[in-house]
C-alpha cells in the first residue's frame, strides 16, 4: 500500500498530463477531480459555475477531497483552486504527498490558449492580466506547499520524472 501522489498548483502547470504519467510509469489508478466532478454531474465546470456558481463547485472539491483521501495508492491531479481550502491541503497530507507544480504567466497562457473549460478565465479579453492578477492572490498558498516543481521549461515527460524522484524520497524511509 502506498501514499497518494497529489498535484497541485495554478491552471496550465501541468497537473493532469504529468499525473497521467506518473500513473502509468508507476502503474497507479490516475483520477482527474476535474474530470471526475464533470462526470457525476453530468455537466461541464463551466456550467457547474455558470449554474449553481463557484461555491457550489468548491463543495463539490471538498467534498471529493475528503474521499480520496480516505483512499491509497492514487494519483490525483487537483483543480488549480484546492488550495483556496487549506483543509483540503491538510486531508489530503495525511495520507498522501503533496505536490506543487509551477509555471510563469506566458507559459501558462500558452497551456490554457487552446481550452475553453476554464470559466475563472473566460470572457477576459486580457488573459496574461487575469492570470497574473489570480497568481498574485494565490500565491503565497501555493508556495505554502512544502514540495515545490517549476515546470516552465520542462516537457510533462521530465516534470512527472521529477514528481517520482520527489516522492520516492519523501517514502523510502
Ligand atoms: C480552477 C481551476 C480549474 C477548475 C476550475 C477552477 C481554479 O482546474 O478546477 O475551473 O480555481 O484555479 P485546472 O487547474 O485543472 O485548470
Amino acid at each position: 500500500m502506498g501514499k497518494n501522489i497529489i498535484l497541485v498548483g495554478f491552471m496550465g502547470t501541468g497537473k493532469s498530463v504529468t499525473g497521467r504519467i506518473v500513473a502509468n510509469q508507476l502503474e497507479r489508478e490516475f483520477i482527474d477531480m476535474d474530470s471526475l466532478i464533470e462526470e457525476r454531474a453530468g455537466k461541464k465546470i463551466s456550467e457547474i459555475f455558470a449554474d449553481e456558481g463557484e461555491a457550489h463547485f468548491r463543495s463539490l472539491e471538498r467534498a471529493l477531497v475528503q474521499e480520496l483521501s480516505a483512499r491509497e495508492d492514487l494519483v490525483i491531479a487537483t483543480g488549480g483552486g484546492i488550495v483556496l481550502n487549506p483543509d483540503n491541503i491538510s486531508d489530503f497530507s495525511k495520507t498522501g504527498v503533496v505536490i506543487c507544480l509551477h509555471a510563469d504567466p506566458d507559459t501558462i497562457l500558452k497551456r490554457v490558449a487552446k481550452d475553453s473549460h476554464r470559466p475563472l478565465l473566460e470572457g477576459d479579453d486580457d488573459k496574461i492580466k487575469a492570470i497574473r492578477a489570480l497568481l498574485a492572490k494565490r500565491d503565497k498558498l501555493y508556495q505554502a506547499i512544502p514540495l515545490q516543481i517549476e515546470t516552465s521549461n520542462h516537457t510533462a515527460r521530465e516534470t512527472a520524472q521529477e514528481v517520482v524522484a520527489l516522492y520516492l524520497g519523501q517514502t523510502r524511509f
